[in-house]
């Protein structure tokens, strides 16, 4: 492959590109759990929130798409294998149980706040650290858009009281069932 002379040294190059990957793994957790829940969820706010899901992921496949090419772009090259995205993750899956609807927000507020704390986190270290001003922006733009979803999330239990495991007080978990 040619040098790519960018002017970004071999190390910052480097330091981008686990960044990015690391984005990439936790987006691809997110993008399976947002999935399921779209398939599972129950109860008056079905339609709302089976479509607002659909569009969420319709998002984050978009956004994938645009981390791994940004990390070819960069000279390395993407995680792409479930394996390789679990090892590197940050986000936790939570098999074998299925939360109410609320419970079912509430843990993807929690996932999208833990992208964005990570994101804000990689956009200065991108800047700072490695120099590579195109991809701190790139990670803002991503940011801003996990704010976005994680608000849309969050209108729905505000002002519902949700216990620490995320479901509502006065709700029985339902079976585990399809995991
Ligand atoms: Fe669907």
């Amino acid at each position: 492959m040619p040098r790519i002379n960018i002017g970004l040294s071999e190390e910052q190059r480097q330091g981008v590109i686990s960044l990015l990957n690391q984005d990439l793994a936790d987006s691809y957790l997110l993008l399976v759990k947002t999935k399921k829940y779209h398939w599972d969820v129950v109860g008056p706010q079905f339609r709302s929130l089976h479509e607002l899901w659909e569009e969420h992921y319709e998002k984050l496949t978009e956004n994938i798409d645009a981390l791994a090419e940004r990390v070819r772009a960069l000279g390395g090259y993407p995680i792409g294998t479930m394996e390789g995205f679990l090892n590197v993750a940050t986000l936790r899956e939570h098999a074998g149980d299925v939360p109410s609807a609320t419970g079912m927000v509430a843990r993807l507020v929690e996932d999208h706040e833990q992208i964005i704390r990570n994101l804000r986190e990689h956009v200065d270290q991108s800047g700072e650290q490695f120099h590579d001003q195109g991809t701190a922006d790139f990670l803002t733009g991503l940011m801003e858009e996990h704010e976005d979803m994680a608000w849309m999330l969050r209108s729905f239990i505000e002002g519902q009281a949700i216990e620490p495991d995320g479901r509502q007080p006065t709700e029985e978990a339902q079976t585990p069932v399809g995991v």
